[in-house]
């Protein structure tokens, strides 16, 4: 797809990946609406970038099926939907409920949302576009938290099955898998900084794949082969894992 002359819509679109994406797509040509949780910091972005703001907290049903509502009220249509809003709560399986709820609403069920009031209008139309902000750690397992690396390889098999179901009725679909990329999420994990990549770098990447309308976007090669590995033999990737495990964390390091 091309981006000129196209409505997209970005949540989390106020810091990091969500802003990078959004600064590029209106490069390309594109009518952007950002929204987030923050209310201040999108106003204070949307003006500066020249996008739409609108506040929502994408964990809620309702709000986002008021953002929907109202892209499409003020621009006629939705182009691009990207479900891009995430956290990265630390957890492991002594966590409260209420934390793995929190991750999953805010990491799975919001592309649900999503789907569910944006799809209409692009199956009606049979055309649309749907990119979906996962992580590598949708595919290989994130030692820092369990809450995110599970959550993150929900949204990978939620965006398969979009792909998969709705590729008749015209609906493409992209999941975003970065390793660690330079924003404020990432800033807290050393080892991750390490091998992360500049935002506005994985936005031109996103850009070449949303013309190509290519499902997996990958950025890390070495994270690429490790997924690659894991089809081939499981509990050789198993085994290999604690290797990463000690090197993600840090453990040993003087
Ligand atoms: N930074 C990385 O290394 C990295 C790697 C892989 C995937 N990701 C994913 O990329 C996405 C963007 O992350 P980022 O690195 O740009 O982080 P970020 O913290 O810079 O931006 C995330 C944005 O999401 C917003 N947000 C959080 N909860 C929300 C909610 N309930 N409703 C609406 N907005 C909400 C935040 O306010 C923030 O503006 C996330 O889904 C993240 O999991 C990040």
């Amino acid at each position: 797809m091309e981006l000129k002359g196209k409505i997209a819509v970005i949540t989390g679109g106020a810091s990091g990946i969500g802003l990078a994406l959004a600064i590029r797509f209106i490069a390309e040509g594109a009518t952007v609406v950002i929204s987030d949780i923050n209310g201040p910091a999108l106003k204070e972005k949307a003006s500066e970038i020249g996008a739409t703001p609108i506040v929502t907290d994408v964990t809620k049903e309702e709000q986002v099926q008021a953002l929907v509502e109202e892209s499409t009220r003020l621009f006629g249509r939705i182009d691009l939907f990207v479900s891009n809003a995430g956290v990265a709560k630390y957890g492991d399986p002594f966590s409260a409920e209420r934390d793995w709820d929190f991750s999953w609403h805010v990491n799975l069920m919001s592309q649900v949302y999503a789907a569910k009031y944006v799809l209409p209008q692009m199956i009606a139309r049979g055309d649309g576009y749907l990119l979906n902000t996962a992580s590598a750690a949708g595919l290989v397992v994130e030692f820092h938290s369990a809450l995110y690396s599970t959550t993150k390889h929900a949204a990978v098999g939620f965006a398969e099955w979009l792909a998969a179901s709705y590729k008749d009725a015209g609906v493409k679909v992209s999941v975003l898998c970065p390793g660690g990329v330079k924003t404020p999420m990432a800033a807290e994990l050393p080892n991750m900084m390490k091998e992360a990549i500049d935002p506005a770098d994985l936005a031109d990447t996103v850009v070449k794949a949303i013309a190509k309308e290519q499902f997996m976007i990958s950025t890390h090669e070495h994270i690429w082969q490790i997924f690659q590995m894991k089809a081939q033999d499981y509990d050789k990737y198993i085994s290999l894992l604690g290797e990463r495990r000690a090197y993600m964390l840090g453990l040993g390091e003087k």
